[in-house]
């Protein structure tokens, strides 16, 4: 009997604080509920591929071998040119071992007809070892 008497003093004191704080909160929402809610989504799209997965051992690795061909010259991260977008690629293809080989070896022996009728010239003198590495890049940049 003697603990519950300064217990419900305690509770009616915590009561009485939340509602004050539940009063002083409602009036400040009314006042400024656009400016949070626009603010986040932004920075999220702005965010290009290369930031993304810029720290991504695979891509840094990747990256490099592709420097070392003329890849740049067709393709583009995240726009066609004469080749389809890297980020296009990789939204067709799972990023799976039978698929980077399968594309490594099209690389290194050319191809047509799955982007359209532009082909893709042979390089023969990429390694497999190495047009996977590149490949395998390229399967990194979905978005
Ligand atoms: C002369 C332009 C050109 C160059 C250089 C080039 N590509 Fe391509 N690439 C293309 C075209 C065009 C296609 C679409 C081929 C098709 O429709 O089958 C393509 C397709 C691809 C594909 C997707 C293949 C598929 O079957 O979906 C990958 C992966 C690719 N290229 C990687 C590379 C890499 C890696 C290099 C550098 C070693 C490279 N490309 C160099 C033009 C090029």
């Amino acid at each position: 009997m003697k603990i519950t008497k300064p217990l419900n003093l305690g509770l009616a004191a915590l009561a009485g604080l939340a509602f004050a704080c539940g009063g002083g909160e409602k009036s400040a929402e009314t006042t400024t509920p656009e400016v949070s809610e626009t603010t986040p989504a932004a920075p999220a799209e702005e965010i290009s591929l290369e930031e993304k997965y810029k720290d991504d051992p695979i891509y840094i690795k990747g990256l490099e071998k592709l420097k070392t061909s003329d890849c740049m010259s067709c393709h583009m991260v995240e726009r066609k040119i004469v080749g389809p977008s890297y980020a296009d690629v990789a939204a067709k293809y799972e990023s799976t071992d039978e698929n980077i080989t399968m594309l490594a070896e099209k690389v290194i022996a050319g191809g047509v007809g799955v982007w359209g009728e532009v082909p893709m010239p042979p390089h023969p003198n990429v390694t497999l070892e190495d047009a996977k590495d590149m490949v395998a890049y390229v399967l990194l940049l979905k978005k």
